[in-house]
């Protein structure tokens, strides 16, 4: 059966190819509301301490949020808007933009990966490349008119902070603050807005299933009124609580990797509930493709071993995308 979207289409039951085997549901009673990710402000005006913080959060959550980030709260409110307006447009609009090719630059598409997986994701999502602005810019949606502009002027923002991010990340290992940003080169940026509309059985599906993020770093944009991110710790799900003008930060497998395995790109995934659509906006800092990825030489030493082999990320993406989301972590198959 050729795979649709689903935003804008009315669904009395859940399609049985969204149906996960009962050793593969969400298991919702389960998961605990986490109320102690850390949140961090990044206004502190005590640099080491917040330094720390940041590298005690990458080490022992892989997750934080943050508060006082610089990204205007017009920015944040913008784009939150447009995006549902986007996935509100009739479907014949959007399934303009419809394509199921991981390579295009920009697309909406639904799931994750349709014609790889068996079982599909409560989810659509606009992928769209955002750096350099003025190669991707032309080729987004023209609708909602006001699209571009707010895109744009969000991601402007959002790449700063994540490059403020990485020096801080960089500092924390030890590092000089350019150290990491230099080993990533020329970073690109992604976007993928995800809508995940009112779903008829929530308890048998994911909106997307427990994965890492292949990229260096994500900043992610989530509704305050609904939740549905849920990050692995200690071998439980917990639920992130959306916090009030906050964004929630998680290094991706590249960092992972670039620590030498001292940060981790921890597992999460999306639910979906009964009631209401929920929208998020992750933003994908990601390596330049002929960035090699090696852990600095001051991570590597004595009983630190380099735990992965040199890759580029032209590499390390083709992988991703080769195999099943939520099977193996993907830099398993970089390991020495
Ligand atoms: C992602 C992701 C989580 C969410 O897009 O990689 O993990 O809450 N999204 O939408
Ligand atoms: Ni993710």
């Amino acid at each position: 059966m050729a795979t649709n979207i689903i935003s804008g289409i009315k669904f009395s039951s859940l399609p049985t190819n969204y149906i996960r085997p009962k050793s593969d549901r969400p298991k919702l009673c389960e998961v605990s509301d986490c109320n102690d990710i850390p949140v961090i402000d990044l206004g502190c005006q005590h640099k080491n301490r917040l330094i720390k913080q940041i590298g005690d959060a990458c080490r022992d959550y892989g997750f934080f949020q943050v508060i006082n980030h610089g990204v205007s709260k017009e920015a944040v409110d913008k784009i939150l808007k447009v995006a549902h307006d986007f996935f509100n447009l009739p479907v014949e609009e959007k399934m303009k933009l419809y394509s199921d090719d991981p390579s295009k630059t920009m697309r909406l598409a639904t799931s994750f990966n349709v014609k790889k997986e068996s079982v599909h994701n409560w989810r659509d999502y606009l992928r769209l490349h955002c750096y350099p602005l003025d190669k991707y810019m032309p080729e987004w949606p023209s609708l909602p008119s006001s699209f571009k502009d707010i895109v744009s002027n969000y991601c402007k923002e959002v790449r700063e902070l994540g490059i403020k991010l990485q020096e801080a990340i960089s500092e924390s290992l030890g590092l000089d603050k350019d150290s990491l940003k230099n080993i990533l080169g020329e970073q690109g940026q992604h976007m993928a807005m995800n809508y995940y509309p009112p779903c008829p059985k929530p308890e048998l599906t994911y909106g997307l299933p427990a994965h890492t993020d292949p990229n260096a770093l994500t900043i992610l944009l989530q509704d305050l009124q609904v939740a549905g991110l849920q990050v692995l710790k200690d071998g439980k799900w917990l639920a992130i609580k959306p916090q009030p003008d906050a964004f929630v930060i998680n290094i991706g497998d590249q960092i992972q990797a670039l620590s030498n395995g001292k940060y981790k790109s921890v597992w999460h995934r999306a639910i979906v509930n009964a009631d209401k659509a929920r929208l998020s906006v992750a933003s994908f800092l990601i390596p330049s493709e002929t960035a090699k990825i090696s852990a600095p030489n001051e991570l590597k030493t004595g009983e630190n071993a380099a735990i992965y082999r040199d890759f580029t990320y032209a590499e390390y993406y083709e992988k991703f995308w080769s195999r099943d989301l939520d099977k193996d972590h993907c830099l398993e198959f970089f390991k020495n």
